[in-house]
């Protein structure tokens, strides 16, 4: 009894000590960094859990080695992890979420190569103007386009705000095909948008990987 009081107490710990992760094993992960004003929630099929953050957060999602080597054996190219990208409208409070605030519901997934090499990380930062998704960090857009990933391909606007104005959806023709230059596509329309990390997405992080690529 005393043995297990002290196992729960070291378990409550390291959880406790432990920075915004939605998952347990990290032998490979993809990382997104999403800007405020948007909230990732995350079904896990097998914890039964919700991971449910607000950002602007940067979030790691990872998967066993032994997991992906048996989806490789299977003869799988790929491995998904479905979750919602909930968009609010300007001026929500973040910290009492209201679902009248909520202007764009996208469905979205984590995508990962069962290719990969143990301790790879996929870091990109995640935004809801074009280009959408980059690669940051050490990820390259050809890293990414073969490694690990996050596509929107489906998404709606459920508030009268955003009617007119572009869902935020890109599918996996659009990672293959993506580049920095996507980054000068003027916007059609008006968004919500995070200031500070709309201009940390266009400026370091699309620098630093067309200077390593
Ligand atoms: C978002 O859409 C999904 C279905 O795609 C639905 O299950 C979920 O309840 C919606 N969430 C909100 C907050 O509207």
């Amino acid at each position: 009894m005393f043995l297990q009081s002290l196992a729960l107490i070291a378990y409550s710990c390291f959880l406790i000590t432990f920075p915004p992760t939605v998952s347990a094993t990290n032998d490979v992960t993809i990382e997104p960094h999403i800007p405020g004003l948007t909230r990732s929630i995350l079904h896990s099929s097998s914890s039964g859990e919700d991971y449910d953050f607000t950002g602007p957060t940067t979030l790691q999602w990872g998967w066993d080695m032994q997991t992906i080597t048996r989806a490789a054996q299977r003869g799988e190219k790929w491995l998904y992890q479905p979750f919602t990208w909930l968009i609010y409208q300007v001026g929500s409070d973040m910290k009492d979420l209201l679902e009248s605030d909520i202007v764009f519901n996208m469905s979205c997934q984590y995508e990962l190569s069962t290719k990969i090499t143990q301790g790879d990380r996929f870091q990109v930062e995640l935004s809801i103007k074009e280009p959408y998704i980059a690669p940051i960090g050490n990820t390259t857009p050809d890293s990414m386009a073969h490694g690990g990933y996050i596509i929107c391909p489906e998404g709606i606007c459920q508030n009268d705000k955003c009617k007119d104005w572009k869902v935020p959806k890109w599918d996996r023709s659009y990672i293959e095909l993506w580049s920095p230059k996507q980054t000068a596509t003027p916007m059609p329309t008006p968004m919500p948008a995070d200031e500070t990390s709309v201009a940390q997405f266009s400026s370091a992080p699309i620098s630093q990987s067309s200077q390593s690529s």
